[in-house]
């Protein structure tokens, strides 16, 4: 089944049709700057130009950076505050004339990295991180998916985890990849206590340096960045259609 991968970022709005089966973007994707201020009209209208650039008439899954409880979004912390209260698939079904479904980000990309990529053959509960604008997670048992999960809200020395140890904080304060790391393990071992995961996989662009981070990381769990990298939001966004 084919279908329209949507992710709804801080800085840009990404799209391509996704094979479901094999996770695979069918054409190359589509990235427009998310307009400012990201409200839910100017976001639809970003969304009907993807689907103008594809032709596209089929079925779309949209992952948008917000809680999403029966396709309502119920939060905003770095998207604009309109879109609390905000009906997502009647707006943006109404729209597009399509069949939309919509979930948050961060549980997009999850799905695509234990469907398709680095999680394929995980077993026990993983953490999916995409450490970007935010830090989104995603919780698995095996391949059962727990939405909404919000860690990177999690207190850490007295503030939000996000604000202390997104991919976003480390180019803010030009922090090097040794002392970025310091404070993404310290989140780190926070989940490692409450969760006891079998598996952590990073994702967010950040993910392709790991290789100058993760030697810096003291905790004792498997750690594999991602293998979907940024096309895991488009690819899983699609794939919850026929999840
Ligand atoms: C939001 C999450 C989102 C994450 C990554 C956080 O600020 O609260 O819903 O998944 O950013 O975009």
């Amino acid at each position: 089944m084919n279908v329209l991968g949507i992710d709804i970022g801080g800085s840009g709005i990404k799209g391509a049709p996704v094979d479901t089966l094999q996770g695979t973007l069918i054409k190359e994707r589509l990235q427009i700057p998310t307009p400012s201020p990201a409200t839910p009209n100017a976001v639809a209208e970003t969304l009907a130009e993807i689907i103008r650039h594809f032709n596209w008439t089929g079925p779309i899954g949209c992952g948008l950076p917000t809680v999403i409880r029966s396709g309502i979004a119920c939060t905003a912390a770095n998207i604009d505050p309109s879109w609390i209260g905000t009906d997502v698939v009647k707006l943006l079904s109404t729209h597009s004339g399509l069949e939309v479904s919509v979930l948050n980000d961060a549980d997009a990309a999850g799905l695509a990295e234990i469907h398709y990529g680095a999680g394929k053959n995980a077993t026990g509960t993983t953490i999916v991180i995409t450490a970007g604008t935010g830090l989104g997670t995603a919780l698995f048992r095996e391949s059962t998916l727990l939405p909404n999960t919000e860690l990177g809200h999690l207190h850490l020395n007295g503030k939000i985890a996000e604000h202390l140890a997104s991919a976003a904080v480390r180019t803010k304060l030009k922090l090097s990849y040794y002392d970025w790391a310091r404070r993404f393990d310290d989140y780190l071992h926070r989940l490692e206590e409450l969760f006891w995961p079998d598996l952590f996989i990073i994702g967010g662009a950040i993910s392709k340096d790991h290789a100058q981070f993760f030697p810096h990381l003291t905790i004792k769990t498997r750690i594999l960045p991602a293998e979907l990298r940024n096309n895991a939001g488009i690819i899983g966004a699609a794939a919850a259609v026929r999840l």
